[in-house]
């Protein structure tokens, strides 16, 4: 069981959004409610929200102990802008990715050093990792491990994947990592675990992590009112660089220069100028190793209409709802 969740970069969190007395701000991510109880606590008005049953319950317990400022909503944080009104927040924060609560709970799947299902769903529904690995093909396996895991075995984990669960399905968390530790684990050992790379890829695709990321900054820019903060915590490059990616695209132009003069565009919904990427400090990583890898990013809301925004996926890796096609089909047909 896990002991909890230390927020990460909560002191830089709240200085980029600042100010807060009596703000309206929609933690995207509530989690342990590290974040909502440091907003309560600097005066702001918070609404939490988490697709996490767990997560919400003790969202719930907070909303008890609040006296009406703080509200839990179970929901992805796609929907954002589903909580208040369009225009009114004054600041929106995302912690992207799972909670200790959800990887030290050996039940969820999280973890590939501890025996549990292999499920990896942060929320209540949709298929489980078991049911990704049960129906991808070689080719749609091969493609979702370098895509989101960037790992270079790949081609050879897919394709042992494959033979494998011709005899038995995999089911459980430790079949899966023994499988990739006996195909890619070879050569001396490295410092992190052969699995690492597959179970990371299995988690985004679960839960569409990076999908939900393009859609939650598509909604805070409908939902935040001029002059409101965004703030996102990512924990890895591929996080990370579809949040740079949106603020380029959306932020405040420079002046140019002689050498790349400045390029007239659609004017700005956010000012990103002098906002740069925070990482934790020393004292923080040594505090908690969980906060090696995070980044902070944040900006501010204009008054520029908020513009309409296309999902990037990946090409070749089927989206998540055909996996449950797949499974009714064989289920349909007799197939298992
Ligand atoms: C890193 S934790 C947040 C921790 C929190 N900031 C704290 O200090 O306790 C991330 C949380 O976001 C939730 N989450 C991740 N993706 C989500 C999504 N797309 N929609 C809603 N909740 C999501 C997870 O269930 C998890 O509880």
């Amino acid at each position: 069981m896990s002991t909890g969740h230390i927020p990460v970069l909560l002191p830089e969190v709240l200085e980029a959004l600042a100010p807060l007395q009596d703000a309206a701000v929609i933690d995207g991510t509530f989690g342990g409610g590290g974040y909502s109880r440091a907003l309560l606590a600097a005066g702001a008005r918070v609404t939490g929200i988490d697709r996490d049953p767990q997560a919400v319950a003790r969202g719930q317990e907070l909303a008890g102990q609040a006296a009406g400022r703080f509200v839990m909503v179970e929901d992805t944080f796609s929907r954002l802008d589903s909580v208040l009104e369009p225009g009114t927040a004054a600041g929106v924060v995302l912690d992207v990715g799972v909670s200790s609560y959800q990887i030290d709970t050996a039940e969820r799947g999280f973890s590939f050093q501890k025996e549990g299902p292999l499920d990896m769903r942060m929320g209540a529904d949709g298929p489980s990792a078991a049911d990704v690995v049960a129906q991808l093909t070689e080719a749609e396996l091969t493609r979702l491990f370098q895509v989101y895991g960037e790992e270079r075995e790949a081609r050879r984990i897919a394709r042992a994947i494959v033979q494998d669960r011709a005899a038995t399905p995999f089911t459980t968390t430790l079949e899966l990592a023994g499988l990739v530790s006996r195909v890619a684990g070879r050569g001396p050992p490295g410092p992190i675990h052969p699995a690492t790379r597959v179970f990371q890829a299995l988690r985004i695709y679960v839960n569409d992590e990076l999908g939900e990321l393009q859609l939650a900054l598509a909604a805070a820019e409908r939902v935040l009112a001029p002059g409101g903060r965004l703030v996102v915590v990512a924990f890895h490059s591929l996080e990370d660089r579809i949040v740079k990616g949106f603020l380029a695209e959306r932020g405040q132009q420079g002046p140019g220069s002689r050498h790349m003069p400045a390029v007239a565009g659609p004017a700005p919904t956010f000012d990103t100028a002098g906002r740069k990427a925070v990482p934790p400090s020393d004292a923080e990583v040594a505090a908690n190793p969980r906060a090696r890898s995070a980044r902070l990013r944040s900006a501010i809301r204009t008054e520029v209409p908020a513009r309409s925004r296309p999902v990037n996926r990946p090409e070749g890796v089927p989206p998540l709802d055909e996996v449950s096609r797949r499974i009714v089909r064989k289920v349909r047909t007799g197939g298992g």
